[in-house]
């Protein structure tokens, strides 16, 4: 595996791949590597010869409060598990390559926009995420010049609004979406999970489960709701009831369509989301399921 950290090599490396006849394939992430990231480069490399992936850890999509500081910062065992799965190359840059406009003392600001999907859900609970998010994938977008780009299905608002914005600014490029790798108790795979205690981890595994019977009792838009709010209110009111739960808090659970992102009708037919977050101690989880209606 070839690493680099500037934007100048990167494109040599990227020009050379691809007058070799190579299709590009890139994976953005901002590290602390797990196995859901590691499925994203196995798919990579079925879909593609040369396989980019990319770790930074962008501050513009981190709010004032939020745990860009103490973000898990493990480059060199990350480029340990690229290298062993044969990643072709690693593009791990400083602050400066992304945002090189920027001059001391000044902050970087977003250049692009999320608008009105990107302020609710994950949105509402942190605001700017999505603009900042968005900047950061356009920039590395425009450094890589990839032909596609993989994105995890766990993020799902994310993934529709990266898709959205590859269709106004990046024609040619193909978004991917990934499956969401779970542990065997069925728990997403995140770089946060690591903040997570034992006895979190425990109420972190009930998400999916609510998740999973909302979807099995989804015979109407409304049953799934009530399900899932039961289901994941149960689990926060445990937390709050019991001291020796730890805490959790739920945020939203919601029913989306798939193609728009918008809140379901009753009578919606086709393609679900049904996406939750949950805070459990400090840590903030977000997962969802497909449902057809
Ligand atoms: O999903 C992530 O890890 C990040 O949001 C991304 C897409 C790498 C942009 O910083």
């Amino acid at each position: 595996m070839i690493t680099v950290t500037s934007a100048k090599e990167l494109a040599k490396q990227v020009a050379a791949a691809k007058a070799a006849g190579k299709k590009v394939a890139f994976v953005p992430t901002m590290g602390a590597l797990h196995e859901g990231h590691l499925s994203l480069i196995k798919l990579a490399q079925q879909k593609a010869d040369f396989v980019v992936a990319s770790i930074f850890v962008n501050p513009l999509q981190f709010g004032k409060n939020e745990d860009f500081d103490r973000y898990p910062r493990t480059l060199e065992a990350d480029a340990q598990k690229l290298s062993s799965q044969n990643t072709d190359l690693l593009f791990a840059p400083s602050v400066d390559e992304i945002y090189p406009a920027l001059t001391e003392g000044e902050e970087a600001k977003p250049t692009k926009q999320a608008g009105p999907i990107g302020a609710v859900l994950e949105g509402a609970a942190r605001p700017g995420h999505f603009d900042g998010m968005l900047t950061v994938v356009a920039r590395l977008f425009e450094l890589v010049q990839p032909n596609i780009a993989i994105f995890g299905a766990k993020d799902a608002q994310q993934l529709f609004l990266i898709r959205r914005m590859a269709v106004a600014d990046f024609p040619g490029l193909e978004i991917v979406e990934a499956p969401t790798v779970r542990e065997l108790g069925g728990l997403a795979m995140s770089s946060r999970n690591a903040y997570l205690s034992e006895s979190e981890h425990d109420v972190a595994e009930k998400i999916f489960r609510a998740l999973r019977l909302a979807r099995d009792a989804a015979s109407s838009v409304n049953a799934a709701l009530q399900t899932a709010q039961e289901q994941l209110l149960a689990l926060a009111e445990n937390g709050t009831r019991s001291s020796s739960s730890p805490e959790a808090k739920l945020d939203y659970v919601s029913l989306v369509d798939a193609e728009t992102f918008e809140p379901l009708d009753e009578d919606f037919h086709g393609r679900a989301l049904l996406l939750v977050a949950v805070v459990i101690g400090k840590t903030r989880l977000i997962d969802n399921i497909e449902i057809i209606f």
